[in-house]
């Protein structure tokens, strides 16, 4: 059974990745290992409690969550509360966790020796926030061990959704990114040109909201959801909404059909205009080896069949876990 580590921060498309994982996990289909969390669309203590949260609610609270690095390598953080709203999911505010709760969380191994245990296990990393945990891993340990790597980032010879030619994961972490593309390692990456074209819209939430049943998360999916179609719609991307960290999920697994592309990937961190700007180099004018697979292309209407059986086995009572 295939286990995988999910570095993320919840927000929204990563709050839907982690239903999906937890479908997948309740099922058997995957070990969820454990989830990590990095400062990005919120601060690095709230995604933490985001993500334990929602994996609370789907019933996997003893899948172990731990808070990484709290801000980027070299710039300040900015995050996004615009886009995922002030607690990073929507007009929804999680409860505060009990204090048992926080000291529960503490006592428990340290991002990094989670990350260890993971890639001695061959676990599937997937990373749907900036990269900071990931470089200052790969920088200190290396790369070994992880059966694969997929990110959810960049614009590859594309327009960005930050500025023009930055998307948001990258342009919060620039020097992370650089890093870890110039580091020894092999990735998958999903950016923007791909990710953006898995959408969500109302009609598509219904259905979601139909499939959960009575599952305890459809109390709050509205609040959530509604904040991410408001956002899309002040974009003039219409009332609906980007599902970006999803796609990645289904991709690292393989539970989508998808296209890929060898190359190799480079990230800008010291200019100011061009900060978090990906490119890659397709006609090999740098002359360097390849360092990533850069999916092209995703079959999205698989996509959203695969998030429905997830979402099946996810209300399933069948794959309740005691
Ligand atoms: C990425 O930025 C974040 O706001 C989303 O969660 C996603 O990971 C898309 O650019
Ligand atoms: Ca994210």
């Amino acid at each position: 059974m295939k286990k995988v580590l999910l570095d993320c921060d919840p927000g929204i498309d990563d709050a839907l990745a982690l239903m999906y994982l937890a479908g997948l996990h309740r099922a058997g289909e995957i070990s969820l290992s454990g989830v990590t969390t990095t400062a990005g669309n919120v601060g690095v203590k709230q995604t933490a409690l985001n993500a334990a949260w929602i994996l609370e609610q789907c019933g996997l609270g003893e899948v172990p969550v731990q808070a990484g690095e709290s801000a980027p390598l070299v710039v300040d953080l900015v995050t996004t509360p615009e886009t995922h709203g002030p607690e990073g999911l929507g007009y929804f505010s999680p409860p505060a966790p009990a204090s048992t709760d926080l000291a529960a969380a503490q006592e428990q191994e340290t991002w990094q020796e989670m990350w260890k245990a993971a890639a001695a296990a061959g676990a599937h990393l997937i990373v749907t926030g900036p990269v900071t945990n990931l470089a200052r891993y790969v920088d200190s340990a290396g790369a070994a061990g992880f059966s694969s790597i997929t990110i959810m980032g960049g614009a590859i010879n594309y327009r960005g959704n930050t500025t023009p030619t930055a998307e948001w994961n990258f342009w919060v972490d620039p020097d992370a990114a650089r890093s870890f593309f110039e580091a020894p390692a092999h990735s998958t990456l999903c950016s923007l040109e791909v990710t953006e074209r898995f959408l969500v819209d109302p009609q598509r939430f219904e259905s979601m909201l139909e499939i959960l049943n009575r599952h305890p998360l459809t109390a709050v999916l509205p609040e959530i959801l509604r904040f991410y179609f408001e956002f899309h719609e002040k974009q003039g991307e219409g009332y609906q909404a980007q599902i970006h960290d999803l796609l990645t999920c289904m991709i690292a697994l393989g539970t989508v059909p998808y296209e890929a592309m060898e190359t190799t990937v480079a990230v800008e961190a010291q200019s100011q205009l061009l900060r978090g700007t990906s490119v890659a180099d397709l006609r090999g004018h740098w002359n360097r080896p390849a360092n990533c697979a850069v999916v092209t292309g995703a079959d999205i209407e698989a996509a959203h069949r695969e998030f429905s059986r997830a979402l099946k086995l996810l209300a399933s009572p069948e794959n309740a876990v005691s």
